[in-house]
This record gives C-alpha cells, sequence and structure tokens, in this order.
C-alpha cells in the first residue's frame, strides 16, 4: 500500500496547489456530466475528490466505485472556487475541509465492496439487529465512530486521573469464583479439573477487597463485568466497571475521589462544570421520589396524605391504611389535559409494580373534579393546602398495605408522566449521592435478610450493636452516585474485621460454613491484618451513555450483545463440537435447534 500523506478530514485552503495522497472509504458518488465526484472518508472526515474527464485512466476507473469501495487517490488540493453558472459559492461551510476538493490524477482501488445492506450514514432508518449483524459497517458511521472517540478520551481521562492520584492499576482474573453482587453467573467449565466450574466475575469486588490487604493502598481497573440477568436500556450482560479501592479512608474520601473524576470527565469532554454534588439520604429518596436513584431534573415529589385521606369514608384509602399501608400522592401540574382514556392506561399500567389500581382526581375552581372527588370531598381544603395543588392539576394516589408498594408505584409513575408530559426541560444534569443505606432488607418471599449492596458493605460504626437487636434499622457505610436517575456508580466502606464480617453474614443466614467454603479466602486475609478499606465502582457504559446522550448502552459499546445476550456478528454463542463436550466431560440435554428470537 503505497502512503497517505494526510488524513480525510486534514486538508484547508493553505493546502491548495499541494500535491496529496489520501485513502478510505467511497462515502457517496456523482457523476455531473462527465465529471466524477467521489466522497472520500476516513475516521478523521470526508474529502471531495474530483475526476475529470481528462485524467481518463483515473476517471473511468472513478466511474466504477461504489460505496465503500476503497480506494487510494493521488491529486491535486484546488479551491472549490464558484458556480460559473450562478456564481455562487462552492464552497461547503457543514464540512470540515469544505473549502477545498482535491483533483485526482492517480487512483487506486484497495478494495472492492460489495453491495452493502446498508451504508453507514443510513445505519439509523436500518432495524438493530441488521446493524448489529454488520457491526463493522455500523462503526464506520458518524455517531459511533465520535462514540467510540469519546469512550477512548474518557478511558485515557480515567487513567491519567487515577495516575496522579497514586493507584495502581492491576488486573484481577476472568477465570474466578462465584461474586456475590446478586444476579445469575456465566460459569466456565474447567477441562483439566472434570465437573468444576469457574465463575466470570460479577465484580472483581473481592479481589479489590483482598490487594488492600494486600498493601496496594490504592487500586483502579478498567474492567469487564458478566452479569446473568435480564438485559435493560441501561443493563447489559457484559459490560465495563471503572473498579476502584482506597485504604485507609472514610466515605468522604472516596466520594471525593470519585467527585473529582467526574469532574475532570464532564469539564474535558463536554466543557461543563459540575458543581459540587449533593447527597440525599435513602429514606428521603424513597419517601419524596419513590427511588433510591431519584431523578431530580423535575417535580412530581411524592407527599405523604395518609392522616388527612384517613378521616374520610373511603375505604381504599382508610383500609389500606388500617392495615399498616400508607396513603401519598404526586401533584401533575396542567395534569388536568390527560383524557379519561389516558389515565385509565396509568392506572393499568402501574399494575406491573403491585397497584390494585390508580385513584385520580382534577382540580376545576379549587375542587376535585373527576375520578374519585366525591369521597374525598370532605378533606378538600386539607389536602388542597398540603399538595400545593391548583386548578388544572391532575392528582394521582398511591395507596397499598405495603408503603414499599406505594413508593415503587408513584416512583415510576412520576418518570413515566415526566416524560409524557415533556417535564423534563433538556440539557438539565442533576447529580446526587445517595448515603445512609440501610444495610440489609427483609426479602418477604425468602422470608430472609437480604444485603442492600452487598455483604462486605460496613455499617456505620454506631449500628453495629443494632444487628444484634434490630437489624432492619442499621444503616451502613454505601453510597451510590446519580445522574439524572441514573445510577453511575455504587461503592462503600467495607467490613475490615472477621468478628463484623461474620456478624454480617450470620445475619444472612449464611452460617459458618458456607462462609468458609465461599469466602475463606477473605475471611482468612481479614485475620491477617486487613487496612479499613472502601471504594466504588462506576458503569462505564452509562457514563457514556450521558456523555454521548443516547438511551441505548448498545450505542457506546464497539460489539455490544443484544437483549438476548447473543452477538449477531459473530454468532455467539453457538453450539460446541460433541469432541469439545466430551473433553470437558459435559453433555447436553435439550438442544435448541433455533435460537429464541432476538
Ligand atoms: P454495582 O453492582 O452497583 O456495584 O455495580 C456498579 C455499577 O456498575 C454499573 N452496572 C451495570 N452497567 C451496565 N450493565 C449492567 N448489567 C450493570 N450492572 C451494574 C452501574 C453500577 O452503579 N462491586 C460493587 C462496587 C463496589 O462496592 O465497589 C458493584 O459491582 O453503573
Amino acid at each position: 500500500m503505497r502512503p497517505r500523506s494526510h488524513t480525510c478530514g486534514e486538508l484547508r485552503p493553505e493546502h491548495v496547489g499541494q500535491t496529496v495522497t489520501l485513502a478510505g472509504w467511497v462515502n457517496n458518488y456523482r457523476d455531473h456530466g462527465g465529471v466524477v465526484f467521489i466522497d472520500l472518508r476516513d475516521r478523521d472526515g470526508i474529502t471531495q475528490i474530483v475526476f475529470h474527464p481528462e485524467n481518463q485512466a483515473a476517471h473511468d476507473l472513478a466511474d466504477t466505485l461504489r460505496n465503500e469501495d476503497v480506494i487510494w487517490v493521488q491529486g491535486e488540493v484546488l479551491e472549490r472556487g464558484v458556480n460559473p453558472d450562478t456564481g455562487e459559492s462552492l464552497t461547503n461551510p457543514k464540512m470540515k475541509t469544505g473549502a477545498i476538493e482535491v483533483e485526482a490524477k492517480e487512483l487506486e482501488v484497495l478494495a472492492k465492496s460489495d453491495t452493502p445492506p446498508f451504508t453507514p450514514q443510513d445505519a439509523s432508518k436500518v432495524k438493530e439487529e441488521t446493524r448489529l449483524r454488520y457491526r463493522y459497517i455500523d462503526l464506520r458511521g458518524d455517531l459511533l465512530q465520535e462514540n467510540m472517540r469519546v469512550r477512548h478520551q474518557v478511558t485515557k481521562i480515567i487513567r491519567d486521573y487515577h495516575d496522579e492520584h497514586g493507584f495502581l492499576e492491576i488486573e484481577t482474573p476472568y477465570l474466578c469464583r462465584s461474586t456475590p453482587e446478586g444476579a445469575r453467573d456465566f460459569l466456565v467449565p474447567s477441562r483439566v479439573q472434570s465437573g468444576k466450574f469457574y465463575a466470570l466475575p460479577q465484580s472483581p469486588q473481592l479481589y479489590k477487597q483482598v490487594l488492600m490487604m494486600s498493601g496496594m493502598e490504592k487500586y483502579v481497573q478498567i474492567v469487564r463485568c458478566f452479569r446473568d440477568e435480564d438485559p435493560r436500556a441501561d443493563r447489559v450482560a457484559e459490560f465495563t466497571q471503572v473498579d476502584l479501592e482506597m485504604s485507609f479512608v472514610n466515605p468522604d474520601d472516596v466520594m471525593n475521589c470519585c467527585e473529582g473524576l467526574i469532574r475532570r470527565i464532564w469539564k474535558e469532554v463536554l466543557g461543563l462544570d459540575v458543581p459540587p454534588i449533593e447527597r440525599m439520604s435513602y429514606a428521603d429518596a424513597m419517601n419524596r421520589f419513590g427511588s433510591d436513584r431519584p431523578d431530580l431534573r423535575f417535580g412530581l415529589e411524592l407527599v405523604d396524605v395518609s392522616d388527612i385521606v384517613k378521616e374520610t369514608e373511603f375505604k381504599v384509602f382508610t383500609g389500606a391504611i388500617a392495615e399498616g399501608g400508607i396513603v401519598k400522592a404526586i401533584r401533575v401540574p396542567g395534569g388536568a389535559t390527560l383524557t379519561r382514556k389516558q389515565t385509565d392506561g396509568y392506572a393499568e399500567w402501574v399494575k406491573q409494580f403491585g397497584a390494585g389500581g390508580l385513584p385520580v382526581t382534577k382540580i376545576e375552581d379549587g375542587k376535585f373534579a373527576t375520578g374519585v372527588a366525591k369521597f374525598i370531598e370532605p378533606v378538600t381544603a386539607p389536602l388542597i393546602e398540603r399538595l400545593g395543588a391548583e386548578d388544572g392539576d391532575l392528582i394521582c394516589f398511591g395507596v397499598s398495605a405495603k408503603p414499599d408498594i406505594v413508593h415503587r408505584v408513584l416512583g415510576e409513575l412520576r418518570i413515566k408522566i415526566a416524560h409524557d408530559l415533556e417535564l423534563i426541560q433538556p440539557g438539565q444534569w442533576k447529580w446526587l449521592w445517595v448515603v445512609d443505606f440501610p444495610l440489609i432488607e427483609w426479602n418477604e418471599d425468602e422470608k430472609r435478610w437480604d444485603s442492600l449492596h452487598h455483604p462486605f458493605t460496613a455499617p456505620r460504626d454506631e449500628d453495629v450493636e443494632l444487628l444484634e437487636n434490630d437489624p432492619g434499622k442499621a444503616l451502613s457505610k454505601a453510597y451510590d452516585l446519580v445522574l439524572n436517575g441514573s445510577e453511575l456508580g455504587g461503592g462503600s466502606i467495607r467490613i475490615h474485621r472477621s468478628d463484623v464480617q461474620q456478624k454480617v453474614f450470620n445475619l444472612l443466614g449464611i452460617d459458618e460454613e458456607e462462609a468458609r467454603a465461599k469466602f475463606g479466602f477473605l475471611l482468612d486475609a481479614l485475620r491477617f491484618g486487613a487496612p479499613p478499606h472502601g471504594g466504588l465502582a462506576f458503569g462505564l457504559d452509562r457514563i457514556l451513555m450521558h456523555l454521548c446522550d443516547t438511551t441505548n448502552i448498545r450505542d457506546v459499546i464497539a460489539f455490544p450483545k443484544t437483549q438476548m445476550g447473543g452477538d449477531l456478528m459473530v454468532e455467539a454463542p453457538s453450539p460446541v463440537d460433541d469432541m469439545q463436550l466430551k473433553e470437558l466431560n459435559l453433555r447436553v440435554q435439550t438442544h435448541h435447534q433455533k435460537p429464541p428470537s432476538e
């Protein structure tokens, strides 16, 4: 391959008169009265190449070029000049190279392309399945080229930042034991130890704690994590964490360090200043927003009205309260414009979160006018006052004998309504640290305590005693970073004493034998001098979703999995040879002839 002198985004008027060589893909071709125009594209941009009939060999070859052919050209840089008929400037201000063009003298076709299933510039009009199957074509387009560039920029900032702050980047194994992040593991069978399996890490949690016990003091890793859980818009089975851990620290040290990183990233990538990030307790977040990752870009706060509505005769409310439940309301400013059909639609929609229904009413002339108006009429004045409600508002009530359900229902509903009624002003960045999480929560289905984060999270010093008598009240030294309602990262100070760790295991129903079997190495390491330590893991893909302004996590990953966990390009997962199974001493009982539909 002959060398190229410039990239396709580089040439400017000062290059006029120079002979240059470029290489790239045919983005576009046009034939204007015998003159062939090619838009030549590489990673850096697009340059217009002109082939005049006088240069016959190059011109005739150019006439055969089609989209996505790969070519090399040599030619002279010319100013674009003016249209001889209209006198209009031919400069294209939308292109970096729009002031020039290259008049080709020589052309070499480096590779022909079959007619592509889509062109990179038309990828957004194509089904995602097709884009993923031909990912290399999709990746050539502006969107993914830019997103990959931002991804590179961010990982570089992360490495620089941590290097400046004394962190060591240390790799941890991918073939390891099951880790306790709460999702299902991906398992890898061992050939040499037949019948045994590795688990791919859901996170390097235990390794990074052991690194602190190994005296590494500050660890960071940009690391792949694997969780066999149902994908969502911001969740995939294989994702990347920025994982860090520090010794001899308090929550503030970790949070400040993480905030500094976020500040650096937002400044360098978007030119934006991140203000000091406010903190909110888990209890407040749940009570006011029905979520531990509240979106603060809009109001629609949850207001407890149990004490007011229990004075009515309305059985739906009074019955739930009598059973230990609560009634909360959200005021939707201007929500009275919603039709009966729309509010009935919400009532149906909230059932998936455990609601029996969704009592609503509108406010007209200072009174409740529709829906459950007649039942709550006797408490009109105190309710309107509590909610600060006005004419034209819609009031939605969450009611259940279980407060958690009320929070969940109204927490989800406020987000849906905010999107439906376009209550979110674009361009807002609402940051929040959620702190003071409970250490454990009661799992009613399994009748046992579960960790809210993971079993290695330290209780607050003042709450250690509560572990014995009132464990549900114990708060932890955990913290989550939330941006616009999405959890960007989470972490905690860890337990560094084996007696406290054993206590927490006991609470979680992990007896000594099980603890030894699963985490024996950690318990041992805790006995040989463990420094107080703590850390956090960011979801790198989620950070990038915000920076790249996309709601689809696959837009920031070069080779993402589908909703069904498939890689459509390489067609993974796939059946394996009987020979391979035999070596692993495995037999597959049921063969799926066809993969489940994507
Ligand atoms: P956690 O499980 O909260 O904590 O994960 C940390 C962050 O990783 C991101 N994340 C995901 N991103 C995409 N797809 C997924 N399936 C997915 N799951 C999680 C989120 C989340 O905030 N070891 C602890 C961290 C610690 O305690 O230091 C952990 O993994 O942005």
